[in-house]
């Protein structure tokens, strides 16, 4: 324990952060060994860069950002979508897809206390979100008779809750040798000074490193490994918050497959330019998401001369990825995006502090950064109405009450 916390101290002033240690020597042994743990694991010149990311602007200026060409599921014409249900069902049959929920966030928009799967969406059947994710599977398993596992991204802070869910509800009537959840990792948060940030505890404070670290967590977590010894060749990943999410989608697979794409995304029409959407558009001739945080004004108001938004093809977290993307994608990191947040933490004096207002730095890469890696990639317009219920706020907007009715709508069900 010397020789460690003589590295740690040499660490902290190399780095000038110091106050890790503020309260070190009130700490009990094990939450000390814990302390000087998470400091060996940071890497400190990666949290210098970040902050240093802090202080830029994301610019478009430098990039040349166009519009995305895409395919409309409802205009593809008869024999093609044919063709493509043909490919995509084969594949499926033969058990090459597997499914990806990328379910590590907190939810605090939704205010639910607990993982955002685990919530119920007001149904009369009182299924949670995941019990409806896994209706899907079920019946596509049952049509398709095949093998299509499913692994559940959690975070360090849900992932106990999640699985005791699973594990409550009997995995929902599916295979459960079928089902692996993996944890993705975390990134120290900063203050406005650069400051790693201790816990109320006097712990490093961490955050989920955003679903971009989903690649390295499938590697890290033994994954992708996995999926290659079943012989998988197709990753559906969405989101965990949207209950009409079309997980397996045969049509996407084959229209991927003949274009020879390593990857396809589904988008909807954005119904208003400010809509909390990303974007899908081509960056340096390369298919790539701007998030809505990022957008300038001008460009999400910008329309082409049929009075449609330039850059209207929501992203909807409902993407496919060749097994070979997967693999080349996770060999280097994805860049990261800021986040000012409000963080309770400890200060230099041993207090803690409450803020009124954003106080620090969270860091977090998007998953949809990864596709500028690719060449290719397929984009297919799909139907709101059929595909995109998202719950993300307590009310309005995106809530459970709109996914629900969509939900309702969709299945014909009360
Ligand atoms: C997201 C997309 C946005 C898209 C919209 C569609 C991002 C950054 N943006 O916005 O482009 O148009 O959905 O609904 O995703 N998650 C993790 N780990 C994390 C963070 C998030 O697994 O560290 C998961 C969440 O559990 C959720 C999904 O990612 O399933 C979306 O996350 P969220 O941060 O809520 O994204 P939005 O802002 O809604």
């Amino acid at each position: 324990m010397e020789e460690k916390l003589k590295r740690v101290n040499e660490l902290l002033t190399k780095y000038h952060q110091e106050h890790l240690l503020t309260v070190y020597n009130n700490l009990d042994k094990e939450k000390q060994e814990k302390l000087l743990n998470q400091i060996l694991a940071i890497d400190f010149e990666q949290m210098e860069k970040l902050y240093q990311s802090t202080k830029i602007k994301p610019e478009f200026k430098d990039c040349k950002i166009e519009p995305i060409a895409y395919v409309e599921k409802d205009k593809l014409p008869f024999n093609e979508k044919e063709d493509y249900l043909k490919i995509g069902e084969e594949k499926i049959k033969q058990g090459k897809l597997a499914v990806v929920t990328m379910a590590g966030g907190q939810g605090t928009r939704l205010g639910h206390k607990g993982p955002k799967g685990t919530f119920d969406l007001g149904l009369s059947s009182h299924k949670s979100i995941f019990e409806i994710l896994c209706d899907t599977l079920k019946e596509a398993k049952a049509k398709y008779q095949a093998r299509i596992p499913w692994y559940l991204m959690t975070s360090i802070e849900n992932n106990y809750d999640t699985v005791k869910f699973f594990e409550k509800n009997n995995y929902f009537g599916y295979p459960k040798e079928e089902i692996k959840f993996f944890i993705q990792g975390e990134l120290p948060m900063l203050s406005e000074e650069g400051k790693i940030l201790l816990t109320e505890e006097g712990l490093v404070k961490q955050a989920a490193d955003g679903h971009g670290g989903i690649f390295e967590a499938m590697h890290k977590d033994g994954v992708v490994k996995d999926m290659l010894e079943k012989g998988i060749e197709w990753v559906f990943i969405g989101g965990v918050d949207n209950v009409l999410v079309k997980m397996v989608d045969p049509i996407l697979m084959g229209l991927a497959e003949k274009n020879h794409a390593l990857a396809a995304g589904k988008s909807v029409v954005k119904a208003n330019p400010q809509e909390r959407v990303g974007v899908f558009c081509k960056k340096n001739g390369r298919p790539s998401v701007i998030e809505y945080t990022e957008i300038t004004e001008e460009m999400a108001n910008a329309r082409d001369e049929q009075g449609e938004l330039l850059y209207g093809e929501s992203h909807i977290l409902c993407n496919l990825f060749n097994i070979k993307a997967i693999t080349q994608i996770g060999e280097n990191k994805l860049p990261y995006h800021q986040a000012h947040k409000k963080a309770t933490y400890l200060n230099e004096k041993g207090e803690i502090i409450v803020p009124e207002k954003p106080n620090a730095y969270k860091f977090e890469a998007f998953i949809f950064d990864s596709f500028e890696r690719l060449d290719n990639m397929a984009i297919m317009r799909v139907r709101r109405e059929e595909e995109f219920a998202p719950v993300k706020n307590a009310e309005g907007v995106d809530s459970p009450e709109t996914a629900r009715k969509l939900y309702q709508e969709f299945h014909k069900i009360k």
